[in-house]
């Protein structure tokens, strides 16, 4: 047996199939293209499957690849066996209606004993229940002898995923030998000890299952095979699991050195430690291929595996975040095969770390929250968790259900998993109506409408903005009528259309419709699969089901559109080189007045990349691109490097918008003929609006030049406002400024010196009741902080006094009265003079025998009130 090494057999094994005539390809990538069945790739086919179902072309009849996959079916294990993982590579080779089964399994059997060198009695296969041709080929061909052969059911050997190429399959099996063995008599291949080892499957895919789950055969038999690269490593090491082979074991030593741990000391380390090992590599190979973390698909399948790898870092005693440092062990060890990990690293390492950082500042508060759950379950004796509080877990602090779960599973507890859905389901409905309550009449675009299927619409708008259309059907509040009469409202649909239906983002064309007997202005148009809805107010006289009428786009408002969408490409592609190439649209939306382009990725965008995507897209712009639109395969689109939306899905022929060499994208909507006449571009926000995921909004062309002169405008009337003209503005608004303050400081400076001076004026009037002195004075249009400093100043030029003042500001009265330490002590209390001085003026207020203030209602009983004090005090110093 040649015990070679992880990297060496993936080169052995390409190597090999590509000597017999296969193309080999790099691996795609881990995010599906064009495929809403899938979440992530998770064999080496599936990225494959138009290749199988005979929808394109494959470049070459035989391929192999080393395919990257990630599979978290079984996330929950993965760590607590030795035996689960969620990325692994794929090795395969695949037959698009080229050969069968009887090459499939004579180069299978090549590669194993000749290659390998795996010695022949070490070998095992197993075929379908009913397949004699597998089993003929096993053992007359192959001469593998019939005791060695294992039928197996469906179960075990047919291959299919939800959807998609499958078909019966043909195992091979490694015989670990006895020491693997649970000493079980039957003891063979199906067995679940892990004495055989499952280690290549051969499909014979024959079927294409549908949603429906029907099997329809395809045209061509073809083959799909895969081996699991890390486990045939494995076996051919004589190592006891993936986690014993290199590079896995570096990347373990690198936790063991971050964790001050060691590997195989104890059971609950190992967990961790495994957790770790294997979910880096997932995190770091899906942050490659564009993954972000969120809270939705694939996102939220990446910020699961972070998450759930931070936690066991903190398990391990793990101190602040360390998912980030350990990617550089991943990148190291495989990037000599995977390019892409070292172009992306910088990228990979802030968009892990950034997840981190957000995980850490709940997950210690989430942690204690559901620890009180925990506790408060076992003194009720109860033992599932509430949906709500799972989910509040998880929509507050950021805890993905499997982590809740497993964090109660340590204590034999478990969740209401039904009802958190249906917390997750309402959560996501509140999302959607809040967004459809923009006031329009909301369309969905599937809506079945009860019409004639001979009912659609030509769309003749890319190169016309009017036809003459007859009117082949009326809709109104979904019902199909005969007739729109003056100021109705309703939905209208033509045999042909100059009408561009919104999609793809574009919103639909406004304009008229009219004949000699009727005007109608479209609003909106919208799109029922083939089928053109101009929504329509008519305007006088009425139209009818078989009219013949002119329609007419508003040509200004089209080019509105047409620039914006032009703008969107440039701005698209402008992002992907200012900010990387992980950059991918989330969302557009392109209407006469502006842009929106929402687009992946993981934090704000730095004042100085918005304006340099500004000038790269403005400079396309003024070098006058020509935009130009072809019709190709979607195959020969993607060769050119065209930009194609990961959940589009693209038919025979595709629309290519070319923008001179610069930008390339598949897309069905309008545009101008040449960037130029966008005129200009100009960003007017970015903000994030979910977890990463950033929106950029822009303007260009004609709304662009009425902001300008709205600026202007604005400009204007500061200047004339700072009595200058707008060359000067600047200057004389800080020259204003600088006065403002020179003017501040003077009248600061004035109030002191005239406070000052009313301190003397005010020690004249002081009067003295049984040696307590007193001054009570009212002094208008001073504020309670006023009348505090004045009282304090007061009873710093005068021992053994009382100073009770009353002020009237913006209609409101206020006192305050305030004494010194050795009045006090006389028995003053300032509290209870103020008390009954602010009820003459029908208010109220209290404070402390030194400090006291309060408030009143009527201005003018000031004064009788103040001149309470003096017999206030007579009385409190005789008690
Ligand atoms: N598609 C097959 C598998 O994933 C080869 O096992």
């Amino acid at each position: 047996m040649n015990n070679y090494s992880l990297h060496k057999i993936r080169e052995e094994y390409l190597n090999f199939f590509k000597e017999k005539n296969h193309l080999v390809r790099e691996s795609f990538s881990l995010v599906p293209k064009n495929d809403k069945s899938l979440l992530l790739i998770n064999a080496g086919m599936a990225p494959l499957k138009p290749y199988f179902i005979g929808t394109l072309e494959p470049p070459n009849k035989r391929m192999s690849t080393c395919q990257k996959c990630v599979r978290t079916g079984d996330i929950e294990n993965v760590g607590k066996t030795d035996r689960h993982g969620t990325f692994f590579e794929m090795l395969g080779n695949f037959s698009f209606g080229d050969y069968f089964k009887t090459e499939a399994i004579d180069w299978a059997w090549e590669f194993m004993t000749e290659v390998l060198k795996i010695s022949k009695d070490k070998l095992w296969v197993s075929v379908y229940l009913d397949d004699d041709d597998a089993y003929k080929i096993w053992n007359e061909k192959i001469g593998v002898s019939k005791d060695r052969i294992v039928r197996l059911g469906k179960e075990d050997n047919f291959w299919e995923m939800e959807v998609g190429p499958c078909g019966p399959c043909s195992e091979i099996y490694i015989d670990r030998g006895e020491k693997y063995s649970c000493g079980d008599e039957d003891c063979k291949p199906g067995c679940e000890c892990d004495r055989y080892v499952e280690v290549w499957n051969l499909v014979f895919s024959q079927y294409d299952k549908d949603e429906k789950g029907n099997y329809n055969p395809l045209p061509n038999p073809n083959i799909d095979t895969g081996m699991g690269l890390e486990r045939i490593t494995a076996v051919l090491n004589d190592a006891n699991n993936i986690f014993e082979i290199e590079p896995i074991i570096t990347i373990i030593n690198e936790v063991e050195k971050t964790a001050n741990v060691k590997y195989g000391e104890d059971k609950k380390t190992d967990v961790s430690i495994r957790v770790i090992t294997d979910h880096i590599r997932a995190m770091t190979f899906l942050v490659c291929d564009g993954v972000i973390p969120s809270n939705e698909g694939r996102g939220y399948v990446l910020r699961r595996v972070i998450r759930r790898a931070s936690r066991h870092g903190k398990l391990l005693g793990i101190k602040g975040n360390f998912l980030n440092r350990l990617v550089d062990s991943v990148i190291d060890n495989w990037k000599e095969f995977y390019n892409e990990l070292d172009d992306m690293k910088g990228q990979i390492k802030k968009i892990i770390k950034i997840e981190e950082e957000k995980f850490e500042e709940t997950i210690d508060q989430g942690i204690e929250i559901l620890k009180s759950y925990i506790n408060e379950m076992k003194s009720n004796n109860e033992t599932t968790l509430k949906g709500e509080k799972a989910f509040k877990l998880y929509d507050t602090y950021g805890f993905p259900l499997d982590l809740t779960k497993e964090i109660l599973e340590d204590e034999d507890l478990k969740v209401d998993e039904e009802q958190f859905n249906k917390e997750m389901e309402s959560q996501r409905n509140r999302a959607r109506s809040a967004r459809s309550s923009d006031g329009i009449e909301a369309w969905d675009a599937n809506k079945s409408l009860d019409l004639d299927v001979g009912i659609k619409t030509e769309f003749e708008g890319y190169d016309k903005l009017s036809s003459q259309s007859k009117v082949l059907a009326i809709i109104k509040e979904s019902q199909s009528i005969e007739k729109l009469s003056e100021n109705e409202e309703g939905y209208i649909i033509l045999d042909n259309t100059p009408f561009y239906g919104e999609s793809g983002g574009q919103i639909g064309d406004k304009g008229t419709i009219e004949n000699k007997y009727f005007t109608g202005s479209v609003y909106d148009t919208k799109r029922n699969n083939d089928r053109f809805l101009h929504l329509v107010k008519v305007n006088s006289g009425e139209i009818r089901v078989g009219d013949q009428v002119n329609a007419l786009v508003d040509k200004s408002i089209r080019s509105d559109i047409a620039r914006n969408h032009s703008a969107t490409h440039l701005l698209h592609k402008a992002l992907k080189e200012v900010i990387g190439e992980h950059v991918n649209q989330a969302g557009s939306l392109v209407t006469e007045d502006r842009l929106r382009f929402d687009f992946t990725h993981f934090e704000a965008l730095t004042k100085e990349q918005v304006n340099e995507i500004e000038k790269v897209v403005n400079k396309q712009i003024f070098d006058s691109l020509q935009v130009e639109v072809l019709e190709t395969s979607i195959d020969e689109a993607k060769q050119m490097g065209a930009t194609a939306l990961f959940d589009e899905k693209y038919g025979e022929k595709v629309r290519l918008v070319k923008i001179g060499d610069y930008s390339m994208e598949l897309c069905g909507g309008t545009h101008i003929n040449n960037v130029s006449q966008i005129g200009m571009f100009k960003i007017i926000g970015e903000s994030g609006i979910a977890s990463g995921v950033r929106r950029i909004e822009a303007v260009t062309g004609r709304k662009l030049y009425n902001m300008i002169n709205e600026m202007e405008n604005e400009i204007n009337s500061i200047a004339t406002i700072l009595k200058t003209n707008k060359d000067n503005f600047i200057e004389k608004a800080k020259s204003t400024i600088n006065e403002v303050k020179t003017l501040e400081k003077e009248i600061d400076m004035l109030k002191s010196k005239l406070a000052n001076s009313k301190i003397d004026d005010l020690l004249k009037e002081v009067y003295k009741v049984d040696g307590i002195n007193i001054i009570t004075k009212k002094i208008d249009g001073m504020d309670i902080d006023g009348l505090r400093q004045l009282g304090d100043k007061l009873k710093d030029k005068t021992d053994n006094i009382v100073v009770v003042l009353g002020t009237e500001k913006d209609n409101k009265v206020n006192f305050i009265a305030t004494a010194t330490q050795d009045a006090v002590k006389e028995g003053i209390h300032c509290g209870n003079i103020i008390r009954e001085v602010a009820k003459t003026t029908g208010g109220g207020g209290g404070g402390r025998p030194n400090m006291a203030q309060a408030g009143g209602k009527d201005p003018a009983k000031i004064q009788e009130a103040l001149n309470k004090v003096k017999e206030l005090v007579k009385e409190q110093l005789n008690k």
